[in-house]
């Protein structure tokens, strides 16, 4: 085990010190219709191990790219009614219906017992948030991670949105964390090894002064929702896995303001920094190509909602 630096993360700007966000009232679980191709875990909760390859064979990939485009149509829908004064839980059901309505089952619900169809992690939340009535304030960050199960395969992305006017250390964070996801992107060779990717993302985050979370890694994504492929998004030089051509994967850095320290919730999901400084994050879903890692969470016309989120910095 590399030791790990103590850094001063008392540092720079932290960003605003707010009351920290609080769990809200939980509408009540969302149906999905029959005729609905549904994941394994949709009746148990249980994914079960995962057994499926790495590497997607052609037929799969065609429809990787359509769960690809759909998780980003959804991700743009929902990125487009958050503001002040709405609920998680209204996101929450314009991800559950514009899913079902393009023919997806939400990925998230019920998987591992998760009660809702999308992640919504605000300010301080790093991933994991589960929609409930808090209405998003002025000067909030929220992260919306969308996944869609069609044709038989997962497609997951998010992005982090700014609510009203946000703080200039907060919008910092949110523009390096992107520009980290890309870096990451960028470092993916065809046969190179994984931990190209973290060295790329923490290289940035330490130019930065941001910290990376360890506990919450990328991975392997396809017919699994979660395969056996760990993207971490640090330097690690285990991950010595060579990024074959055809695997599907997804990167999808945290970063933070302060300490990248985690605590829980009771609710066993909601992962929450411990000083309380705010963190932000993106994901895309990616096919390792010849040319080397191709977004495939992206529209028919290669959009996406990160590039919405840098034109409200501008
Ligand atoms: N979409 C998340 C990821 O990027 C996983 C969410 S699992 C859930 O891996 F159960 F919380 F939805
Ligand atoms: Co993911
Ligand atoms: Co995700």
């Amino acid at each position: 085990m590399a030791k790990r630096k103590k850094r001063n993360w008392a540092a720079p700007d932290v960003g605003p010190s707010l009351p920290p966000v609080t769990p809200a009232l939980q509408s009540p679980r969302r149906r999905v219709p029959t005729g609905i191709r549904r994941p394994s875990y949709a009746l148990t909760g249980e994914p079960g191990p995962s057994r499926s390859a790495l590497v997607r064979t052609p037929e799969e990939i065609v429809a990787m790219r359509r769960a690809g485009r759909v998780a980003a149509e959804v991700l743009l829908e929902a990125g487009s009614m958050v503001g002040v004064g709405v609920t998680s839980d209204e996101v929450d059901r314009v991800v559950h219906e514009a899913t079902v309505e393009k023919g997806g089952y939400p990925s998230p619900l019920n998987y591992r017992g998760y009660p809702k169809s999308v992640c919504t992690s605000v300010n301080e939340v790093i991933c994991h948030g589960i929609p409930d009535s808090r209405p998003l304030a002025d000067g909030d960050i929220v992260n919306i991670d969308v996944t869609v199960y069609i044709d038989g395969v997962h497609g997951d992305t998010s992005a982090t949105f700014l609510i009203g006017d946000v703080d200039p250390a907060s919008v910092r964070l949110v523009v390096e964390t992107l520009a980290s996801l890309e870096l990451g992107i960028a470092a993916c060779r065809p046969g190179g090894p994984v931990s190209d990717i973290g060295r790329a993302i923490e290289g940035h985050a330490n130019k930065h002064h941001l910290g990376v979370v360890r506990e919450f890694i990328g991975h392997g994504v396809g017919i699994d929702f979660h395969s056996n492929l760990q993207v971490p998004h640090y330097f690690d030089r285990h991950h010595s896995e060579a990024l074959e051509i055809g695997t599907s994967f997804t990167i999808e850095p945290m970063l933070t303001l302060g300490s990248p320290d985690v605590a829980m919730w009771d609710d066993g999901w909601t992962a929450v920094t411990v000083d309380g400084c705010r963190t932000a994050q993106f994901e895309h879903t990616l096919l390792m190509g010849e040319q080397g890692a191709e977004k495939i969470t992206v529209t028919g016309s290669g959009e996406c909602a990160h590039q919405t989120v840098l034109e409200t910095v501008a």
